[in-house]
């Protein structure tokens, strides 16, 4: 009898984990800023997808995307998966990027997963070069310490390539105060500025540099997601990350935080839906 209550307990636990981890939802911010050129803009973040596959080469989150039909689509990082993985492939992220490019002007930040893949040619010979040419073929603009202007609403996207050594696991090596002033000098105050910085742990040296949006992934909501405490660990193993998911702002700057769109290493979620974010910038 206790076999069988065990056993029904653990069907259940199974199934509950099960349908926790998968789909994902649209999540939506507003924001107004007077510095916009034109009344409304509307974007698209994703990040994380970690080559997975939602079902048919994510058809729903392509349809997700239709129906909210975004002005320009900003990727943060973390596409491709480069850990714990027995053979390295990006196939359902190519696909992706592809899909998502055909429709949408695209914005690609990377993450430590594709630097990973530009630092390690000997554990992943010619894959970097394969995915960075076959992006630029689909017309993705790939910004790695770039600055692209989006004229007609006034807005500034800058793509951070931010080094190995600020992505560490568990001691943290903070990026220096002038860190991002070195790499893009100073974003123009008349415009809107968006950093898209895959890694949320440099959020207070980022806000110093004065953006007006940062956009982050990297922590997966904290994988399981405990009100009121929050995530409880990213993938990196940091216990309750200070920054797991939503909206952080200081000095003027907001980061914009997605909990990702696909997983690695725990390849679970509770009460912490992967997720597509939407975000309404008013002039007024
Ligand atoms: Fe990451």
């Amino acid at each position: 009898m206790l076999a069988i209550c065990l056993l029904i307990l653990i069907l259940l636990l199974t199934l509950f984990v099960y349908t926790q981890s998968k789909g994902f939802k649209v999540v939506r911010y507003r924001f107004v800023n007077k510095k916009l050129k034109v009344d409304h803009f509307r974007f698209a973040l994703i990040s994380d997808l970690h080559d997975q596959d939602h079902g048919n080469y994510n058809e729903e989150v392509l349809k997700a995307l239709d129906r909210e039909a975004p002005d320009v689509v900003f990727f943060a990082g973390d596409m491709v998966t480069t850990s714990m993985e027995p053979r390295y492939h990006c196939d359902v992220a190519l696909r992706f990027v592809g899909d998502v490019a055909a429709a949408y002007p695209l914005y690609y930040g990377i993450g430590n997963h594709e630097e990973k893949l530009r630092r390690c040619p000997g554990k992943f010979p010619g894959e970097y070069d394969k995915f960075v040419s076959a992006l630029r073929d689909m017309g993705v603009s790939m910004l790695m310490d770039e600055k692209v202007s989006i004229e007609e609403p006034g807005i500034d996207v800058y793509g951070l390539d931010l080094e190995h050594e600020y992505f560490r696991k568990l001691m943290i090596n903070h990026i220096p105060g002038d860190y991002l002033e070195k790499k893009f000098g100073n974003p123009d105050p008349d415009r809107i500025s968006i950093l898209i910085a895959h890694d949320p742990e440099h959020f207070d040296n980022y806000a110093l540099w004065h953006p007006d949006y940062i956009l982050s992934g990297h922590v997966h909501g904290g994988i399981i997601n405990i009100p009121p405490f929050g995530g409880l660990v990213s993938p990196q193993f940091k216990l309750f990350p200070k920054y797991d998911a939503g909206l952080f702002a200081k000095d003027g700057t907001t980061m914009i935080l997605s909990r990702g769109l696909g997983s690695h290493t725990i390849p679970i979620r509770i009460n912490n839906k992967a997720e597509i974010v939407i975000v309404d910038i008013y002039r007024e």
